[in-house]
């Protein structure tokens, strides 16, 4: 799992609301298809300064907020975490939830940093493994590293926390997932070289056997939700 250290110091740009340029509370909130009665358990993964979990609490029962940096954390607390929101430090391809427990789960610009790690001498050669330092979500985040699977050895991605992510979801529970895509300008976000795009994604989550519903490829970024 190569999970990457975004830079603590560079999270106030996470709380930047330009970014719902990129993505809406209402087309994430509308896309993880949350009971009316707003008792579901959801999980953000990756969840960062909270810039999305507080979008999605007030339609949920409870959120778990998995980020593995411990200092993304607290600097959420300071900000001020919603009652129905819990802080769990985890890395996304560990989690600490039962099978099934969750009745949703979501990502946002975090799934190429956990995604397709794994290494699989069966996988396409085409196909790259990201093991990425973490990007930014502004301009000038070129720092993350990337370890490429595609220079023909035939070694390819394997699978990676997308089937943990399968594993911890009821059955129909929804993932919804967006990301800056391999197909956009790289007008923000980390290095075009260091993203998926939307094909990549849903043969990752299919692959983790989840049905992908929706599919859609937009000039900066991928939108996908799959359901287990
Ligand atoms: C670019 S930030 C996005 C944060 C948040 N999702 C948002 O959109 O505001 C990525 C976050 O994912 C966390 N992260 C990266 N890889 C992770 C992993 N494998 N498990 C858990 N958290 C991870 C980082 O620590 C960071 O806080």
């Amino acid at each position: 799992m190569g999970f990457h250290t975004f830079d603590p110091e560079s999270a106030d740009r996470l709380e930047d609301e330009s970014r719902y340029r990129y993505l809406s509370r209402e087309e994430l909130v509308g896309a993880l298809a949350l009971g009316s009665d707003r008792d579901d358990t959801v999980a953000d993964l990756g969840s960062g300064t909270g810039f999305y979990t507080d979008d999605v609490a007030p339609f949920a029962g409870e959120v778990r907020a998995i980020d593995v940096q411990a200092e993304m954390h607290e600097l959420y607390r300071e900000k001020g975490v919603p009652q129905n929101v819990e802080l769990m430090t985890a890395d996304v391809g560990d989690l600490p939830f039962a099978d099934g427990e969750l009745d949703a789960a979501f990502s946002t610009m975090t799934f190429h940093e956990f995604a397709g790690d794994g290494d699989s001498a069966g996988a396409g050669a085409e196909d790259d493994a990201k093991t990425g330092a973490e990007d930014g979500v502004g301009a000038g985040a070129d720092d993350d590293a990337k370890t490429g699977a595609d220079d023909g050895t035939g070694a390819g991605v394997g699978p990676g926390a997308e089937t943990e992510v399968a594993r911890v979801l009821t059955d129909g529970g929804r993932f919804v997932v967006a990301d800056w895509s391999a197909n956009g300008d790289g007008e923000s976000g980390p290095p075009v070289t260091e993203r998926y795009d939307r094909d990549d994604a849903v043969e990752l989550l299919e692959k983790a056997n989840l049905e992908v519903l929706r599919a859609d490829e937009r000039p900066e970024t991928f939108f996908v939700v799959a359901e287990r």
